[in-house]
């Protein structure tokens, strides 16, 4: 396991236990499970961990951070839970999705509950001896990256079918579907650890930067990984027809027969494992995912070069080597 997985952990235990303890209170029951449930199967943290890593890194004080990563984490979970229901996915984390083990409605509950919780923790952190301002900062940064990921979901469903979609709008929708809340979850450890505006914009970038580059990471190892190691189902794109940087880069390449074949799987909502992997072919031939990667990595590398602006510290080091982590992550 590399060092950043086992950053990730620690920081995780921190952020589980103050999701646990300010969720512990939902009533009924089951609305509590469903909420709880995706947290106990276990995520990654990405964004939570970011926000403290970033507070510790502009010398800001972790303890403050807590509650506003703890919210970031809730975002994305709600994210996540609504999320399946519109992809159809019926895995999530290595377990079936909450829309399977309960029903869409409580699924969409527990997504609001999660959303509203979200906000109320950042509130909270008030009482602990948070800085008002800095309080009122990090709620106006987490309610903007919310307004973007509805919008972003929004262009990412109706994409689907429109094999006209060009790559400036690929990254516009990725930007406010994933960009927008990495970003947001750097901002806020600036904001909340105390930085100057000039480093909480620099935060924002390096999150913007490494959030497209983790979803264009998402996307291909949609195509290129197993359900094991990923915990989500593979192939789930080609067969919603859903625009990749592979699929938009390989579309606008491509001509005649290979051009048609492609169109003819994407919107073959039954793709088998031979139509994704004839898709894969298809990606090969016109470079689009030696493209794509090569975008993300360029995106990976101004994301340090951002990170130039703060001072030296084991911290920063640590954004440096997430920033790497995005891409080499296999899950
Ligand atoms: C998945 O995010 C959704 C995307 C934005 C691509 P993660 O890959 O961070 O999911 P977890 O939190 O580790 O499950
Ligand atoms: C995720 O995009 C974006 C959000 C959850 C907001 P995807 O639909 O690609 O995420 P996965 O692959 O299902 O995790
Ligand atoms: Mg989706
Ligand atoms: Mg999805
Ligand atoms: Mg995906």
């Amino acid at each position: 396991m590399s060092d950043v997985t086992n950053v990730l952990k620690e920081y995780s235990k921190i952020v589980v236990k103050a999701i646990e303890e300010n969720l512990g209170t939902i009533e009924p029951q089951e609305l509590q499970d469903a909420s709880m449930y995706l947290t106990k199967a276990g995520g990654k943290m990405l964004r939570p961990a970011l926000t403290l890593i970033v507070a510790d890194a502009v010398g800001g004080n972790k303890e403050d951070a807590i509650n506003t990563a703890a919210a970031f984490e809730l975002v994305h979970t709600f994210s996540l839970i609504h999320d399946d229901i519109m992809d159809d996915d019926d895995m999530r984390r290595g377990k079936p999705s909450v829309h399977k083990v309960w029903d869409e409605p409580t699924a969409i509950l527990a997504g609001d509950t999660l959303f509203s919780k979200a906000f109320q923790m950042i509130i909270l952190s008030k009482n602990n001896g948070a800085n008002p301002a800095n309080v009122a900062d990090a709620l106006a940064t987490l309610a903007d990256a919310c307004v973007k990921i509805c919008e972003g979901q929004a262009s990412d469903m109706g994409f689907e079918g429109n094999f006209d979609v060009k790559e400036e709008e690929y990254s516009n929708m990725i930007f406010k579907k994933t960009g927008a809340l990495i970003a947001a979850a750097t901002k806020a450890g600036a904001i909340m650890g105390g930085a100057n505006q000039e480093v909480v914009d620099a935060m924002y970038d390096y999150g913007r930067l490494i959030g497209q580059a983790f979803q264009i990471q998402d996307d291909y190892l949609d195509v290129v990984s197993d359900e094991e190691s990923l915990g989500k189902p593979i192939g789930s794109d080609i067969a919603k027809g859903k625009m990749t940087l592979m699929v938009v880069k390989a579309l606008a390449e491509a001509e005649g027969s290979d051009k048609e074949r492609l169109v003819e799987i994407l919107k073959d909502s039954n793709s088998t494992q031979d139509d994704v992997d004839e898709a894969i072919d298809l990606f090969n031939k016109y470079g689009s995912i030696e493209y794509a990667h090569n975008l993300a990595l360029a995106n990976v590398a101004e994301a340090k070069e951002v990170l130039e602006i703060l001072d030296d510290s084991e911290s920063k080091q640590v954004l440096v080597e997430l920033a790497d982590f995005v891409l080499e992550r296999k899950s």
